[in-house]
């Protein structure tokens, strides 16, 4: 329907059909009251297009579509069929990798080199891996006596309603499709309302892709509106969500109502730990990267840097000169960019207001802490880096995670203190630590409350690689042989071969 686009041409030139419709059956279809998200360019607070917000009957429609599907072509579909449809549409993201970074770019306000050298690089990538895997998952035959025989099918769990955040808003996507569609499962795909353009331009590369009409179900929605729909919808068999903490829980207690199964991602407050017989270069690069990358909104950024007391002052130094030297508040689109606006004015002024919090606790401001006008014209969500030390582990931010450019120092002891200190949150989501004592990185490493932990680096994430929290981080894993589980459920048949005596 071609009242559902929109020519626009993005900051840095490049022109482009933009969807603005709800992408149900591949088809392109208006939102049933016509209600619309208005996205905004965080760099210069302008409105780049607005797009179909779902409302609950539009939900039902994209689960009516999705469970036609699983029933028709694609639980039962050839599995190296279903995996070469994946790498076809892995190759149609390489090819469209451009516009889709300069969308993320546009509309999210993350540098154009990263959106296309590492997220766009991990969408396709991804995808890719989970076509690979389409036809390589199987049960087992599981011996018991010659009188039985018992086998497992790994099967799909149906339709999978999945709700994604904004920091990553393709990536994410990538990682919550390719699992599901390689085990056989369809999707309602929600996206997040404050990035909802790059996804609809995936959505006609699913369909350019061959997909089947109804595989791949792809909605704008608000998250009290159509996010809680699919929470409760009786027709969807599974919940896959990456956001806050708090709004997990609210998930999880709505998908509880037709008992769903559950993958959680949220919030983080991930330490990395200094010793003193680190690399203390590497170990102030890395923390940089840590906190820094992506404006901070990183469920997985070490937010925590913990620092033993004999080399805290040499540390703190170091790191506000690796900071000041690269983390570099620009136009994201600027090549010599590290750090562009945070995504939205909410986020933005939440960033400000822990700034505010850590000053009124009797921390010390270090650096930062402060709006970033010097970009344009004076607008946009920009924040300067922010460091507050001299942190006690009784304040706010020290436990609470801000997803800014916002990070706390605090010094310890010894190994027992830094690991007390490390676990005393309720998050366990990402952890790092810096050591050239092996026997000690190691130990560390398994006392440590986290789903992942780097030693002597920061943020390394791989597709094949599991990813997840412990503690209220969250519940099961991504990515990875892990992410098949979390998308198929395991069916035993018991095949009596014996006589009743
Ligand atoms: P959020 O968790 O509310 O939103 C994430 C997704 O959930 C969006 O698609 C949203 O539409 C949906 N959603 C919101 N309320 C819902 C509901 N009641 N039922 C179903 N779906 C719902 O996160 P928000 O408000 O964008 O950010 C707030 C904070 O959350 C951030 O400051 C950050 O601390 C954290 N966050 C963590 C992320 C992570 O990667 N773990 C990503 C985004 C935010
Ligand atoms: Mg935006």
């Amino acid at each position: 329907m071609s009242s559902l686009t929109v020519e626009l041409t993005a900051p840095n030139g490049v022109k482009y059909t933009q969807p603005t419709g709800l992408f149900i059956n591949n088809e392109w279809v208006a939102s049933s009251k016509g209600n619309k998200i208005t996205s905004i360019n965080p760099t210069d607070e302008s409105e780049i297009a607005s797009v179909h917000a779902a409302e609950p009957e539009d939900v039902d429609k994209a689960v009516e579509a999705a469970r036609a599907a699983f029933k028709g072509p694609w639980r039962d579909m050839a599995t190296t069929e279903r995996g070469d449809l994946m790498i076809n549409l892995a190759g149609l993201i390489d090819q469209n990798k451009e516009v889709l970074a300069t969308i993320e770019t546009w509309d999210n306000g993350k540098p154009y080199s990263v959106a296309l050298n590492e997220d766009l690089a991990e969408v396709a990538g991804c995808m890719k891996y989970y076509g690979g895997w389409a036809d390589k998952i199987h049960g087992q035959v599981i011996d018991t006596s010659p009188a039985k025989l018992a086998y497992t099918i790994r099967e799909p769990i149906g339709v999978c309603g999945q709700i994604i955040p904004w920091n990553y808003p393709l990536a994410m996507a990538a990682w919550k499709l390719g699992p599901a569609i390689a085990c056989g499962n369809t999707v309602v795909l929600k996206s997040a309302e404050q990035t909802p353009l790059s996804i609809l331009v995936f959505a006609n590369l699913v369909k350019e892709a061959g997909f089947p009409p109804g595989v791949i179900n792809i909605i704008n929605g608000h998250g009290r509106v159509a996010g809680a729909a699919m929470a409760q919808h009786p027709g969807i068999d599974k919940i896959a969500f990456t956001g806050s903490t708090s709004t997990g829980r609210e998930i999880m207690k709505m998908a509880s109502l037709t008992m769903k199964n559950i993958t959680l991602e949220t919030g983080g407050k991930s330490p990395l730990l200094v010793f003193d017989d680190a690399d203390l270069d590497q170990a102030v690069k890395w923390s940089h990267v840590g906190i820094m990358s992506n404006m901070g909104q990183i469920c997985t950024a070490t937010s925590r840097i913990l620092v033993q007391e004999s080399i805290y002052d040499k540390f703190i130094e170091a790191f506000k000169k690796q900071v000041t030297e690269t983390s570099k508040v620009g136009d994201p689109f600027k090549d010599e960019t590290f750090q562009g606006p945070q995504v939205t004015k909410a986020q933005y002024e939440r960033v400000l207001g822990y700034i505010d919090t850590g000053k009124s606790e009797g921390a010390t401001l270090a650096m930062g802490g402060e709006a970033y006008k010097n970009v344009g014209e004076g607008k946009g969500f920009f924040v300067s880096p922010t460091v507050f030390t001299n942190v006690k582990d009784s304040m706010r931010i020290f436990r609470e995670e801000v997803f800014g450019p916002f990070v706390v120092v605090v010094s310890f002891k010894d190994e027992e203190e830094a690991l007390a200190l490390a676990n005393d949150t309720t998050y366990g989501l990402g952890s790092a630590l810096f050591t050239k004592d092996i026997v000690k990185a190691h130990r560390v490493a398994r006392k440590i409350e986290a789903g992942m932990v780097w030693i002597n680096s920061s943020q390394d994430s791989d597709y094949r690689i599991p990813f997840g929290g412990v503690k209220q981080s969250g519940i099961g894993r991504e990515l990875g042989e892990a992410g098949l589980e979390a998308y198929t459920n395991k069916k035993a048949v018991h095949v009596n071969l014996g006589t009743w005596l």
